[in-house]
């Protein structure tokens, strides 16, 4: 197909999450319109989406022409090639300010009805939508890197978010191959990042409260949860390892978990430093170049591996062995 039939979808901001959303977009038949915001996106998005691209055809996640999908890209600087688009992915730095601004700028280019999404981590969907000028159209889009392999997909409505135009894009975000969550009431963090900050919370409180080593509370997370997460989710274990135990269980270690609502002294000391995990070898680990570049390519190997073993055991598994037996 021409180039000039796709449909075409904005990416706004080529960081790591950028990138990766404008890989998953070009993969799933779209041409993109890859907005870089500041000059370094453009030194290091268009190789990472290369990257991607070649990468996630190596592993089988698409079988199309990398030059081909590389054609449907259109790198810019300027807001208004976002004209045409039906969807668009904000994906800037995590700051309501900075997020407001740039709605602002695409929407003075596109349509009322272009659907104008965040990928927010964490500011709720309800202070993003304040300044909007038709805020109907503006949901939240969280997806999770690499955002060309991994079913997870929230979309999330804030109060002035139109519910029809969030049930489309999880129609839409279905023939992705996503297995979305729509979240219909706006709430800090959404779903993943609450629970993911649950734990982490209990896990710097172990560290600092001296009962753990960083490196104990890692290799419990990798051997108990990551052993059944890919599988099923909390409740679902809960009903397969006996939900009487956890009734039990919680009624006395609820009240002696963490529920500190300052930022752990632990992530503060480093970050105040710049210290930035893998990406520049200072984060809860030290790592040299070579190790450094070792983990980044292990973890993308294991994202492949991740994604291969969860196909096998779908999310309707057990209803599809069900309907084969009859
Ligand atoms: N990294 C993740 O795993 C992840 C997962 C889900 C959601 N997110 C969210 O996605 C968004 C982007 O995160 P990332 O990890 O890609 O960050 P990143 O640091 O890799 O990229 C940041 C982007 O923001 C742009 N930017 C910086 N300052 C700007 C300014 N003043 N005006 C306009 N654009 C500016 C940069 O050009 C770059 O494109 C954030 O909201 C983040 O919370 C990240």
């Amino acid at each position: 197909m021409n180039n000039s039939e796709l449909k075409e979808v904005g990416v706004i901001g080529l960081g790591l999450m950028g990138s990766s959303i404008v890989a998953a977009m070009l993969i799933n038949g779209y041409k993109v319109i890859a907005f870089a915001p500041m000059e370094p996106d453009m030194a290091n998005g268009p190789d990472y989406i290369l990257h991607a691209l070649n990468e996630s055809f190596k592993q089988g996640i698409h079988n199309h022409e990398v030059a081909q999908l590389q054609a449907n890209v259109v790198y810019t600087r300027d807001y208004a090639d976002l004209r045409n688009c039906f969807l668009i992915s904000e994906c800037v730095i995590e700051n309501a300010d900075i997020k407001k601004n740039v709605y602002a700028l695409i929407e003075a280019v596109v349509s009322p009805e272009t659907i104008i999404t965040t990928n927010t981590s964490a500011i709720p969907i309800t202070i993003l939508q304040e300044t909007l000028l038709h805020p109907e159209r503006f949901l939240g889009m969280h997806w999770a890197e690499p955002a060309f392999t991994t079913p997870f997909l929230e979309i999330i409505c804030g109060p002035k978010s139109d519910i029809a135009i969030a049930e489309t894009l999880y129609k839409i975000a279905e023939t992705w191959g996503k297995e979305p969550t729509l979240v219909r009431k706006d709430i800090r963090g959404f779903i993943t990042n609450r629970l993911m900050y649950a734990m982490y919370r209990e896990g710097f409180n172990l560290v600092e409260n001296g009962y753990a080593s960083i490196e104990d509370i890692d290799r419990v997370c990798r051997n108990d949860a990551g052993h059944w997460m890919a599988f099923c989710g909390l409740f679902r274990y809960m009903d397969l390892t006996g939900l009487q135990a956890y009734y039990h269980v919680m009624q006395d270690l609820f009240p002696t978990l963490s529920n500190q609502t300052s930022t752990p002294k632990l992530i503060e000391d480093i970050a105040k430093e710049g210290g930035n995990g893998v990406s520049n070898g200072n984060g809860f680990y030290k790592y040299t170049k070579e190790e450094a570049a070792e983990w980044e390519k292990a973890f993308e190997e294991f994202s492949y591996d991740i994604n291969n073993l969860a196909k096998k055991y779908p999310i309707n598994l057990v209803e599809q062995r069900l309907k084969n037996k009859q």
